[in-house]
């Protein structure tokens, strides 16, 4: 017992110490209620509303949230500790949360979550006051952006400045009417059509004058995101849209002291592939093709049956597996490897999405083998605990010294199938190097010891 009191004792001195122990206290309390506001009100924003209620009432456990189920290792293995995410870095509680949302539809959240089909009629029933008092705010919307949909309650403005002041004006009603002491907003609304960056994008000054010229670059997902931060309200990126990754954003995020990440939830089909690559690539195995195609009858599905929007989805899907498999490292295995995806809008199938993969690889002297993936998911199910954890660490963030002021939080990529980076950082789309890269970030802030998982001290 004594021996292994000195040889932990050992492992302590030698191990990576974290530089920031001051920072403990640099995390603000979480005091007062936290407002959740969510531009789209659909199946991923119902289902997480609908879920933290449930959870709230004792009808269900919160699975797949990492913020409430997960643990975090402390110190050695030797020390026996592992506290809980929650309490180790007390996170607001869910009992604390108030919502609001916008649509371009007049349903509220209970009519909108009951037409999403995702959750049973009969769970629904059981939180109906919650639900049916989320009601949409007039959102801002514009059919050139979203081809598949159009809907009846939506601002009108004589420009998108003046868009822009009607969604701030929602924000400070909200946050005065539901007494929330902290606010975050997360874009859970449809997939807008592709767009590249424009010169509109490069600062603050810039895109305020393209908002006034109604300038075509600026889709309404910004005009929430520019609200947001205008506000100093953090704002999190769950469709693959630009509309935090451009520099007016990182720019007014850094000022306004507001957290910002994204893009795109990574749920189905993308979250296998992240965990699976990797393990191909530990393994040095090769890879010749990897083929994912999808059904999806829910309407995300019809929105990315159109071509735009699909392509905006379809760049976000592609850039996983360069990333992860590293062809300029490893030119025998991973050049030049055949990667398709397809989606494909097949109402029947609802919400739960059927995704397939083949996947050709190949091993010693090149012998070739073949992996087929059927995953029948539910699209919501795996996206809402990504709301829930991402509103509490953008909450988390905001109140930390360290993480509010730095604009774009690379340490959430764990949820994005396109992590934000810094320009010109390459990102990491690795789910276990993510996972590493949150729990350290949490370690850090907390003043504990960084894990390297050396572990040669256990040895002395
Ligand atoms: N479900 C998943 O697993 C998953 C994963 C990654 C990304 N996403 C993305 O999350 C988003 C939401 O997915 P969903 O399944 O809930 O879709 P959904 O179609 O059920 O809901 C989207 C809602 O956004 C509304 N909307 C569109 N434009 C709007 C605007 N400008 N302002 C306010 N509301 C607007 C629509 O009316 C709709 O109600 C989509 O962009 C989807 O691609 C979902």
């Amino acid at each position: 017992m004594a021996k292994r009191q000195k040889r932990a004792s050992t492992a302590a001195r030698v191990s990576t110490k974290s530089e920031s122990r001051h920072h403990d206290s640099g995390i603000q309390a979480p005091k007062g209620k936290l407002g959740v506001m969510i531009p789209g009100m659909g199946a991923v924003a119902t289902t997480f509303v609908a879920g933290v209620e449930a959870i709230r009432k004792g009808l269900a456990k919160p699975i797949g949230s990492l913020t409430q189920m997960g643990t975090i290792r402390l110190g050695k293995r030797t020390d026996g500790r592992s506290p809980k995410i929650k309490e180790f870095m007390s996170l607001a509680r869910l009992d604390d949360l108030v919502f609001t949302g916008w649509d371009i539809f007049e349903d509220d959240m209970y009519s909108a979550a009951a037409k999403a089909g995702v959750l049973e009629r009969d769970l629904l029933d059981k939180i109906k006051p919650l639900l049916a008092a989320v009601v949409p705010r007039k959102a801002v919307f514009d059919h050139n952006y979203i081809k598949r949909i159009d809907g009846p309650n939506v601002k009108k403005g004589k420009n998108k400045t003046d868009l822009a002041e009607q969604v701030r004006e929602d924000i400070r009603e909200f946050k005065k009417t539901s007494g929330a002491s902290r606010l975050i907003t997360i874009w859970c609304g449809s997939t807008e059509t592709f767009l590249e960056p424009t010169a509109a994008h490069q600062s603050v000054k810039a895109f305020e004058k393209a908002m006034t010229q109604n300038d075509e670059s600026i889709a309404p997902s910004m005009i929430y995101a520019y609200a947001s931060l205008m506000e100093g309200v953090p704002f999190a990126n769950g469709a693959p849209n630009l509309t935090v990754d451009i520099p007016v954003m990182h720019e007014l995020a850094r000022r306004n002291e507001a957290p910002i990440c994204g893009k795109d939830f990574k749920t189905g089909q993308t979250l296998i592939k992240t965990i699976l690559a990797p393990g191909f690539k530990a393994r040095m195995l090769g890879l010749a093709g990897w083929f994912s195609t999808n059904i999806l009858g829910n309407r995300d599905g019809e929105v990315l049956d159109d071509p735009g929007s699909f392509k905006t989805k379809e760049e976000s899907k592609l850039s996983v597996l360069e990333h992860i498999l590293q062809p300029e490292l490893y030119p025998d295995l991973y050049t030049g490897f055949t990667h398709k995806v397809r989606i494909n809008y097949y109402p029947p199938r609802g919400d739960n999405k059927e995704g397939w993969d083949n996947i050709d690889i190949f091993g010693w002297l090149g012998y070739p083998m073949q992996i087929k993936v059927d995953f029948l998911c539910r699209d919501s199910i795996l996206a809402a605990p990504i709301v829930l954890d991402l509103v509490l660490f953008l909450d988390l963030a905001q109140r930390s010294s360290e993480l509010r002021g730095i604009g774009i939080q690379e340490w959430l990529s764990f949820y994005f199938k396109s992590p934000m980076t810094a320009p010109g950082l390459y990102p990491e789309h690795d789910l276990f190097i993510q996972l590493m890269k949150l729990k350290n970030t949490l370690r850090h802030l907390k003043g504990e010891e960084l894990i390297t998982h050396l572990g040669l001290e256990y040895y002395d």
